[in-house]
């Protein structure tokens, strides 16, 4: 991130008046050689045109942040190296534009592997302005419109709305307004019991008062806030469930509470039985969520938006797109995604995320959502991300959020034209390393879509029976035959929550797509996959192929040029990398050896 600003070349040490002089101070430092011009035109709201005048002259035209948004393409385009088009006209597909911070107000950050909160401190919002200009720069150069700064989990004593918090919360907003970014707060859904009333039923009158004397509050200090953030009846959070209230009801009487204001509520929709008993067969928790909602379609208001993780579990490296994405076509919805990288290797192992996400993009209708929200992988050590190379996943989600049918070959390496000064051929190498990471580190750890082998908890490194007994519906239920839930219609019957082409697609193992097959299915280890393997062989070749490859990365890294302090972070990590991998590698073909007594076919070591 850091190497990206500073090919900007000013720092900002000043805050801008206003989107139109931010994208003025932009260009005039970045790209000194050109004439561009700045032509306000409102009616393009968020979007821009781009158009040459003359050899070294062009003219931006656009709403008030869509010519900053456009000023930040022309720089990147620039200093990229790629060819300036003649005309080009752009505007986002989606409305909200969302990074979701998981930042407690001790400071630490769930969930976060860059160090701690950019934006609290000892129970209060304490930040660095200078860091917070920085943030808004990185947003807006990407086109990225909202900032929830705390966690969905809002812990005591987190208290945004309050009185004596708001006029730092009004002045974080005043900083992050020239660039377009507007503010967003998660709220605790019981928060009224903190101040005298007895209940938090969303239909109880003293509730309701609450609620809008609150956001009118809040709304007076802070009048573009973009809304509230629910995580409600989930993983113990409160919610309308204890009243007997469904979530329309819940969610409708907060968006009442914010629509005078122009207020939306995103309402989660992670809602499953976290307290599940491992015996009980008839619970699936990838149903939960369609369980949930599904029939509340067509009930929410028109200024909530319902945030469903991309996934039915929960960011797993491989999960097929949720089904209520598919299926809700009367409700706002938005698709969450997340940047940490919970189970993605922590920031520590390279995980490229997109085209993890463009494979999610490519099985939605281009219409079914409205909105797009990444939980944040920020925090803050100097270079933002944590891992260097990370920053690629926060600058590839700008990109899509912006165009969703953006691909990922052009998007990863113009980040890194954008971030290292290397030749051709190096900054080839690393583009293409970046690309396959996400395949390398699928194939070391969990296999053919079966998720929740990991560490309990923490998220890192190889359990393979961690999860297995436990109260959180994970289980992959692996014994000496077979591996994997049938959740076909002869199964859980979670399949049956899909389209028919889609049910199609995944009903029968035999042409289920290989790399979802644990998913959807339950298998013996001698099923004969479609190139002639069998399962256990494929989980073998799969493991021991992930570890090469990750030794294969490290060589290429230390071929590369990269800048200090980058270098040498990027290498230690990549050593602590490559002890995952051999980990996961040995840990889970010695599972499976041990469980099936298979030989691996090519005689490589299993330990025993
Ligand atoms: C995961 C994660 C939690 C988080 C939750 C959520 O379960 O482990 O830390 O709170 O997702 O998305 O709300």
């Amino acid at each position: 991130m850091k190497a990206w600003l500073s090919r900007l070349k000013a720092d900002l040490d000043f805050i801008p008046a206003s989107p139109e002089e931010l994208a003025r101070f932009e260009l005039s430092h970045a790209l000194p050689e050109l004439d561009c011009k700045l032509v306000p035109d409102p009616s393009l709201g968020e979007g821009y045109r781009l158009e040459r005048t003359g050899d070294q002259a062009f003219t931006i035209t656009g709403g008030p942040s869509g010519l900053l948004y456009g000023a930040y393409a022309f720089i990147q385009r620039s200093l990229a190296g790629e060819s300036l088009p003649d005309f080009l006209e752009s505007s986002p597909r989606y409305a909200l534009r969302m990074i979701n911070c998981w930042d407690n107000a001790d400071g630490s950050v769930e969930r976060g592997y860059s160090g701690s909160s950019l934006f609290f401190e000892g129970g209060r919002l304490s930040y660095d302005p200078f860091r917070m200009r920085e943030l808004g720069r990185l947003m807006a150069s990407v086109g990225l419109n909202v900032l929830c700064i705390n966690n969905v989990n809002v812990h005591f004593p987190a208290q945004l709305l309050l009185e004596d918090a708001l006029p730092d919360a009004a002045a974080l907003a005043d900083i992050f307004r020239p660039f377009g970014v507007r503010l967003m707060f998660s709220v605790d859904f019981s928060q009224p019991m903190r101040h005298g009333i007895p209940t938090a039923d969303p239909l109880d009158n003293a509730v309701r008062t609450w609620w809008k004397e609150t956001a009118a509050r809040v709304y007076s200090a802070i009048p573009d806030l973009a809304g509230f953030l629910v995580k409600a009846d989930s993983e113990g959070r409160p919610g309308p469930f204890t009243y007997g209230r469904n979530h329309a009801e819940g969610a409708n009487m907060l968006a009442d509470a914010v629509r005078p204001f122009g207020g939306t509520v995103v309402w989660r929709c992670f809602v499953y039985n976290c307290r599940q008993d491992w015996r009980d067969t008839k619970t699936d928790r990838p149903k939960a969520a369609w369980e949930h909602y599904a029939y509340l379609d067509g009930q929410f208001a028109d200024n909530v938006i319902l945030q469903v993780k991309h996934g039915p579990f929960d960011f797993q490296v491989r999960e097929p797109v949720s089904p209520l994405l598919l299926g809700m076509k009367k409700t706002n919805l938005a698709m969450e995604l997340q940047l940490a990288q919970e189970y993605t290797g922590h920031q520590v192992d390279i995980y490229t995320m997109i085209p993890m996400w463009r494979e999610v993009f490519d099985e939605l209708p281009s219409d079914r959502i409205m909105s797009l929200a990444a939980v944040s992988n920020l925090g803050r050590d100097d270079n933002y991300t944590g891992h260097p190379l990370a920053a690629v996943n926060f600058y590839t989600y700008g990109l899509l959020a912006w165009d969703p049918d953006t691909e990922s070959l052009p998007a990863v390496s113009r980040w890194v034209r954008l971030t290292y000064a290397f030749s051709d051929t190096e900054e080839g190498k690393l583009t293409e390393l970046l690309l396959s990471s996400r395949r390398t580190y699928e194939k070391y750890t969990a296999p053919l879509g079966i998720g929740w082998m990991v560490t309990p908890h923490d998220h890192y490194g190889p359990n393979p029976s961690g999860y297995e007994y436990d109260l959180w519906g994970t289980y992959h239920k692996a014994n000496r035959d077979a591996v994997g839930i049938d959740r076909t219609s002869s199964g859980t019957g979670y399949l049956l929550q899909y389209p028919e082409s889609y049910q199609r697609k995944y009903e029968n193992p035999e042409t289920c797509p290989d790399l979802y097959l644990l998913f959807y299915h339950r298998l013996p280890y001698a099923f004969r996959m479609k190139d002639g393997r069998t399962l256990i062989q494929r989980i073998y070749d799969d493991h021991f192929e992930g570890y090469e490859e990750a030794k294969a990365m490290c060589t290429v890294l230390r071929t590369l040029p990269f800048p200090e302090p980058d270098r040498q972070v990027i290498l230690s990590r990549m050593d602590l990398q490559l002890g995952n991998a051999r980990e996961w590698c040995d840990i889970i073909n010695t599972f499976f050896h041990r469980l099936s007594g298979a030989e691996d076919e090519n005689g490589r070591k299993i330990y025993d």
